[in-house]
């Protein structure tokens, strides 16, 4: 009985992969290198004792896809598999839709033929837009994302509950508030591949010397601050939501139709300019910052109201904003010392 992890060597992907692993699961994990490096297997066998088997290659090669369906019995699937850059996504609109909708779509191919159920789809925030009313649940109303990476996840989420009502089999679609910080060990976190996209790797490198000074896009909001406010969710507490959803799934029987959706966050809405401090104050470092003109497509506020993972799946976010940035700077070290 094996877990198929796509993006298992992806930020998200390898937390979850560690706590699987630690929650006795075999894990076969396939991830083409485009978003991760090969040295993250190497970590998750420090941290765990157990080596995941792996499978470098594109989701898109459907054949090599089959080869390990045929040779794994593949219970489940947790799809981190998918290209996220915001602002690239808008560039490069057809290979977004190719990359995350025919990966999904080859997955699910191999669940129909083999009568597999228990999918786990890693989605987002970003299927509601700029919600009316805050905190965000799950019965919020969706709108068309303004990106196209945003629009590849909510066409996932529709595609799966076709397939789930289709098939009969069960899903559960995870949407994801903001994920920050790294593993306790430093051993994992969110590789810099160019310049981040995202807040926190940001302050990282900027607080490492690497980036001048932080771009803080917009003050004129209407927040408390003026700048914009999301919910830090801690990487490590969102790992351990992916594998109470699949266990959830997994005690629910095989031949029923299941379309469960959560939100994931931590309930908490922080502004950019409380993400600085804290890191400054965590770290005892600095954060140099200019405020720059509002970055197209942003939102001004999102943070999730969670109780339902917390009913259902016996879960809850235990990490704090501070505690989770404080990961991030270890992380940062160990980065620098993998150079020397
Ligand atoms: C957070 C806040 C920025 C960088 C996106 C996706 C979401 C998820 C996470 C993909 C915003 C501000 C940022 C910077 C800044 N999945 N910011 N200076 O846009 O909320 O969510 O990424 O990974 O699906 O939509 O995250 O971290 O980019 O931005 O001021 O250099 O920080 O304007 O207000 P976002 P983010």
């Amino acid at each position: 009985m094996a877990i198929l992890v796509t993006g298992g060597l992806g930020y998200i992907g390898s937390h979850t992969v560690v706590e699987l692993i630690n929650s006795g699961y075999e894990v076969v994990i396939v991830d083409d290198l485009s978003h991760s490096e090969k040295f993250i297997l190497n970590n998750i066998e420090e941290i765990t004792g157990k080596r995941p088997i792996f499978y470098p290659f594109d989701l898109k090669r459907k054949e090599l896809l089959t080869q390990v369906f045929e040779a794994h019995q593949i219970d489940g699937c947790i799809n981190f598999a998918a290209f996220k850059a915001v602002g690239e996504s808008q560039e490069k609109p057809v290979d977004y839709y190719e990359n995350n909708l025919f990966s999904l779509i080859n997955i699910l191919q191999e669940f129909k033929s083999r009568n597999i159920s228990n999918f786990i789809f890693s989605s987002s925030c970003t299927v509601y837009g700029q919600a009316d009313e805050m905190p965000i649940d799950e019965n919020t109303p969706l709108k068309m994302p303004e990106s196209v990476y945003g629009k590849t996840k909510q066409m996932g989420e529709e595609i799966l509950k076709d397939f789930a009502k289709g098939y009969k089999r069960k899903v559960s679609l995870l949407r994801y508030f903001n994920p920050i910080g790294a593993h306790p060990s430093a051993l994992l976190g969110e590789l810099p591949i160019g310049v981040p996209n995202n807040l926190v790797p940001y302050v990282m490198q900027t607080a490492a010397g690497i980036r001048e000074k932080l771009n803080v896009w917009g003050n004129d909001y209407p927040t408390e601050d003026g700048t914009a406010v999301r919910d830090y969710i801690y990487v490590v507490d969102l790992a351990k939501a992916h594998v109470a959803a699949l266990k959830n799934l997994m005690s629910i029987p095989n031949d029923e139709a299941v379309i469960d959706v959560y939100n994931l966050g931590t309930g908490k809405g922080s502004s950019v300019l409380e993400v600085v401090k804290a890191f400054e104050t965590a770290n005892n470092v600095a954060v140099p910052y200019q405020i720059c003109d509002r970055r197209e497509g942003d939102i001004t506020i999102a943070y999730a109201n969670a109780d339902k993972a917390e009913r259902n799946l016996n879960w809850k976010s235990e990490t704090s904003l501070e505690e989770a940035l404080k990961t991030v700077w270890e992380w940062q070290k160990y980065l620098e010392s993998r150079k020397n």
